[in-house]
């Protein structure tokens, strides 16, 4: 390469990894894969080493990025938080060890190996056994600070055992977001904010940096400790591992250890093959030199330690190419884009499509029809576009136009000046008209067997219903009129409406589909009022007053029930008969009548709200332990309530058994 050249493919890579940085840590965005982020790192530092002429004092392969956002409290960082050295290669994790077992004695050596969560580093800070502040990576010296935010992750211990001494402990770890939380999410921010989120690192991260505890609590963020950091080291990473685990932290219980090369990729392998059905995002293992003195002994680059190599996976990425666009309207008039594509192997299963999401994204791939697009299977198992091969490009390559009217009723579409979503604001639109009522009969909420889409769209061609409240007042000469009907299902399909009335508030509510209103919150909000009566007739003051419902919810909620086509459905299932109020699960009948004592620092419930919840599903509670006493309710750092308990043969129960007697397990 000449040296304009030269210079000009370094700046380029500067450009685009300066870029892709910015996105990443302001915006939350990936615009490119990781895997793609990696190879301009790594060539970027390649061309950087061989011709030092070129290089720049801020190189963006050097940076370790920055996450920094305005308005947070900086902590500086005690140790850094610096990167690790990562790699794809097999050959360059053996020179690793090579590198590493010039220093350390192999006969002395042995490695742990960890899964590598895709999430966000977190620094702890616990002051004398207590959690001070929690604070992000920022730039590596300076971090933000989260406290509020990760005071709401269950597995985040408050308190530390007496086993960790007194003074400052860090503690660090990865916060991640699980798939089906991802998932479910993902659901809730198509509704907020008319966009999908892109994967669950950018959402925990995200996240972390919301202003509202409570809102950044609807996330369920998950964390897992992976490191202690005292200023003497001594005994073993795995060691500290086991102590994280003893201290109430959720420590991955998937880590193993290995001697050497071989002994290392006979984990990462394994790990491979069960890659897909773990329920949390992975993009590797890390290894670790697991004996605290040795990782001293082999300290660091400017970049980064010399005891720690995370090993990356590939990700299986095919080339195919695009047929068709088309849309998609969701239970709430979302309108979204799906690509169809020549079918293609992945991962072992046939693939055609796979949503682009919204118009942002096939603007930000830059994507055409029949375009040669490159297909991975994303983090979360479902495909993905990732980019365009813009090099084979065909001469008849058509540009992708937003479509203007619903594609199932034809109505205009809207677009919110901040949402991404076209939407579909016809409330009677077939296609969302067909997605409620099949929500509302759907499993998790009033459960009616038989009704599937093929039944509710002929009931719905035929004029038979409008709403879901209409199925209540079918009768079985009309099913058995309709196509492909025998008179045995028309029957079945009766029984088991009318078997659904009695499911109860929980989950009717959660059928209603009103927006922002999930299944935990429809639990929550049948389980506080007990009647649709009284929780039509909530304030918006009563709804904020209760634990896990925010403003946005508070305020959708009490629209809802003051929107006509709301209280026409709802007098309708009052005349059909159903049950609208909230009886106590099956499981919640052991709390009638029982008296409970609390003690300890509960992982989730302040004491109060455990009170309150208890006193809610019919339990009492009282403040010391006698022989009356049902249950004791202990957290961390229960003392002589407990002793005494134990004295007594009162039951000990955890904040779990809690949950799990209230059917909230
Ligand atoms: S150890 C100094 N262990 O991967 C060593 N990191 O740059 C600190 N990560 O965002 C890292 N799982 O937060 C370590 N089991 C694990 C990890 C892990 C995920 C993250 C880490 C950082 C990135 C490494």
């Amino acid at each position: 390469m000449s040296d304009d050249k030269l210079r000009k493919r370094m700046e380029a890579l500067r450009a685009k990894l300066a870029d892709a940085n910015e996105q990443y840590y302001r915006h939350g965005r990936s615009p490119m894969s990781d895997g793609d982020y990696d190879m301009a790192v790594k060539e970027l530092e390649r061309l950087e080493a061989a011709h030092p002429e070129f290089a720049t004092s801020d190189s963006p392969a050097a940076a370790v990025g920055s996450d920094l956002t305005p308005g947070f409290r900086k902590v500086p960082h005690k140790y850094p938080m610096l990167s690790i050295q990562n790699t794809y290669s097999e050959e360059e994790l053996a020179d690793w060890h090579r590198q590493v077992t010039e220093k350390i004695d192999p006969t002395a050596l042995e490695y742990v190996v960890e899964l590598k969560i895709d999430g966000v580093a977190m620094s702890l800070v616990y002051e004398d056994r207590k959690l001070a502040y929690a604070v992000t990576r920022g730039d590596g010296t300076v971090g933000d600070e989260v406290t509020a935010n990760v005071r709401n992750i269950k597995t985040i211990p408050d308190k530390l055992p007496a086993a960790f001494p007194m003074g400052r402990v860090e503690v660090r770890g990865e916060i991640y977001m699980t798939r089906e939380n991802f998932r479910a999410f993902n659901e809730y921010a198509l509704l907020e904010y008319g966009k999908e989120q892109q994967n669950p690192r950018n959402t925990a991260a995200g996240s972390l940096k919301l202003k509202d505890p409570k809102e950044s609590a609807l996330r369920k963020l998950d964390f897992y400790a992976y490191a202690i950091l005292v200023d003497e080291a001594k005994g073993t990473h795995w060691g500290n591992l086991e102590a994280l685990a003893k201290a109430g932290f959720a420590v991955n219980d998937k880590r193993g250890k290995a001697k050497d090369v071989p002994g290392i990729f006979a984990i990462t392998d394994a790990w491979l093959k069960i890659r897909d059905g773990l329920p949390y995002n992975i993009d590797g293992a890390v290894v670790k030199v697991d004996d605290l003195r040795q990782q001293v002994l082999l300290g660091r680059t400017a970049k980064s330690p010399k005891w720690v190599i995370a090993y990356k996976y590939k990700t299986e990425a095919v080339e195919t190419t695009l047929e068709e666009v088309t849309y998609q309207v969701g239970r709430t008039g979302a309108v979204t884009p799906v690509a169809h594509f020549k079918p293609i192997l992945l991962g072992g299963t046939l693939v055609k499509r796979a949503t682009l999401h919204n118009f942002d994204e096939i603007e930000r791939l830059g994507l055409k029809l029949k375009d040669h697009v490159i297909v991975e299977k994303g983090g979360e198992i479902i495909p993905k576009v990732v980019s365009v091969v813009e090099a084979k490009r065909p001469k008849d390559a058509q540009a992708i136009e937003p479509p203007t009217a619903c594609p199932v009723c034809g109505s205009e579409l809207s677009r919110d000046e901040e949402e991404v979503a076209l939407r579909c604001d016809n409330l009677r639109c077939p296609a969302q008209v067909t997605r409620a009522i099949l929500h509302f009969a759907s499993r998790p909420a009033m459960n009616i067997e038989n009704v599937g889409p093929a039944l509710v769209e002929s009931l719905l061609k035929e004029g038979l219903i409008k709403t879901a409240a209409d199925l209540y007042f079918l009768r079985r000469e009309q099913l058995e009129n309709l196509e492909r009907m025998a008179e045995k299902s028309a029957a079945n399909v009766i029984a088991s409406i009318a078997e659904s009335k009695g499911r109860g508030l929980d989950k009717l509510l959660h059928g209603f589909g009103i927006r922002f209103i999930g299944k935990t919150s429809s639990t929550l909000l049948a389980r506080h009022f007990k009647s649709l009566d009284a929780l039509r007739s909530a304030t918006l003051e009563d709804l904020l007053g209760i634990h896990e419902i925010g403003e946005r919810m508070a305020q959708s909620i009490f629209d809802f029930f003051r929107e006509p086509a709301a209280q026409e459905f709802i007098s309708r299932l009052q005349e059909a008969g159903l049950n609208l109020t909230y009886e106590a699960a099956a499981g919640s009948e052991e709390l009638a009548g029982k008296i409970f004592v609390l003690t300890g620092t509960l992982p989730t419930w302040s004491r109060d709200e455990a009170k309150e919840i208890i006193e809610k599903a019919g339990g009492k509670t009282t403040d010391s332990v006698s022989k009356k006493t049902s249950f004791l309710l202990a957290g961390e750092a229960a003392g002589s309530k407990l002793e005494k308990a134990n004295k007594l043969g009162v039951k000990v129960i955890s904040e779990e058994d809690l949950k799990n007697m209230l059917g909230l397990g």
